[in-house]
Parts: C-alpha cells; structure tokens; sequence
C-alpha cells in the first residue's frame, strides 16, 4: 500500500508493534525441549490478546498462527507438537498479522540454546544483508539492484540466495505489488520503489540451494540442494531518506 494519511501511518505502526512484539517474545520463549507447536501457541495468544489476527491463518488457511521453520525447512514449516526443538537447531520463526485492517509481516532465524552446529555465521550473514539492503532502499531506488546488492553480499560470505523467494508489498494484505523483490537482480524487474510505499524485505541466504521446493504437507519448503537458510525481514515504509522500519521492535538485528 501507499502511506496517503497519518492514521495510514498509524494502523501499519499498530499492526507492525503486534507482529513485531509476537516474534521477539516468541525468540525468547523458544527453548530446547519445547513442541514448535507449543511455540506457535504462545505466539497465537500474544497475537490474541493484541487483537491481532495471524496472516496467514486468515488469508490462505495456514494450519497454524505462525510460520515455524526448523533445520532443513527453509520456510512455511507447520508448528507440530511431534517436532521437539534441540540445542544448536536452527529455526525461523516468520510472525504476519491484521490488525483493524492492516498488515504487517517480519521473520527471523536463530539457534537454540548454544551453537554447537555452527549455524550463527549463517544466521550473522541474513542479518547484516538485510541491514545492508534496507538502508540502501529509497523512492526510485530500482528493486532489481537491492537484489543485486544482496546476492553480492551474500556471495562474499559463501553463501547462495533463494531465487523463489522474495520480499513483497504490504499492508491492505499480506502480499501485495510489487509481488517480487528478489535477492537476486533480475533483469527484467525494472520497477524501483515508490515513496510512501510499505514493503516487507526478506533476506533467503542459503549455503547450497538455490530453489526452495515445496514438501508433500503442501506448506513446508526445502532446498533443493538440501543445507540450511536463513531469513531476516523488516516491514518498512520507504521515504527520500532512510526507510522507517515499523518493524524494529522485534529486536532481530540485536
Ligand atoms: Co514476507
Ligand atoms: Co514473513
């Protein structure tokens, strides 16, 4: 959407405190031991009690409220209380929500408990790309060199992007134009960002596959190169300057 009156600006910052509120507190609830669907609980309630509803529950029946992602899954994993979480996992949490009509998307992966598979310079890497990518983004910035700038970053590092996974607008819905915001140049992409426009940025940084595959459940996604992704992302407005990042109190740069 574009950003046209101040209570615009209002209801995306709402929507964007509850997501953003929901996936921090989850970050820290997650521990060893616990089902991803006793997590996906806990951030069902905290959604709940905010007045929030979960995105993708609402807008394509997700059999869950949050999205909770764990080792080889790169995204859309199913929060299942058969799924126990372990030391050194690695998970991505991905919290989207509508709250009085606007929505709001972010995400995040982290490693349970100590590190003891060496996931964190994966995990370091999505982070500062996102970080490198969102304050590059301004009005008439084009969408395909901030794909660019993120595969560039992340080849630096060792690592591959997701080709068929991208960022998107937001907020009347979850997913909105421009629908494809790549996290590699494309180059027949030749939209650039509006002013006043919410988009939500994600990074997809893999450490073999390029291609994510949907599994049999109909939801979970995996590489097809098998390995690990991690994903970071930020529902920002874009502005002259920097972007505002409604998202920011969910803590995942910290
Ligand atoms: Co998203
Ligand atoms: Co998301």
């Amino acid at each position: 959407m574009s950003i046209t009156t101040e209570s615009e600006l209002t209801g995306m910052k709402k929507a964007s405190e509850a997501v953003a509120f929901t996936l921090k507190e989850m970050r820290n609830y997650a521990q060893a031991g616990m089902t991803t669907k006793q997590l996906d609980d806990y951030g069902g309630q905290i959604l709940n009690d905010l007045g929030a509803k979960s995105a993708p529950y609402v807008t394509y029946g997700f059999p869950g409220w949050t999205c909770i992602s764990v080792n080889n899954e790169f995204c859309h994993g199913i929060p299942s209380d058969k799924r126990i979480l372990n030391e050194g996992d690695l998970i991505n949490i991905d919290v989207s929500a509508e709250l009085d009509g606007f929505f709001s998307d972010n995400g995040g992966s982290f490693v349970i408990g100590t590190d003891v598979n060496q996931h964190q310079k994966l995990v370091q890497a999505s982070k500062e790309i996102l970080q490198k990518a969102i304050y590059k983004i301004k009005g008439g910035v084009r969408i395909s060199d901030i794909g660019f700038l993120m595969e560039t970053e992340a080849k630096k590092r060792g690592y591959k992007v997701i080709k068929n996974l991208t960022g998107h607008g937001i907020g009347r819905s979850l997913h909105e134009a421009p629908h494809e915001i790549a996290n590699y140049r494309d180059k027949f992409n030749l939209t650039r960002f509006k002013k006043n426009s919410v988009v939500a940025i994600e990074t997809f940084i893999a450490t073999t596959s390029t291609i994510a595959e949907t599994l049999q459940d109909g939801w979970t996604m995996v590489g097809n190169k098998g390995g690990f992704m991690a994903q970071h992302e930020h529902t920002i407005v874009v502005t002259d300057g920097q972007p505002i990042i409604l998202t920011a109190m969910n803590e995942i740069w910290n």
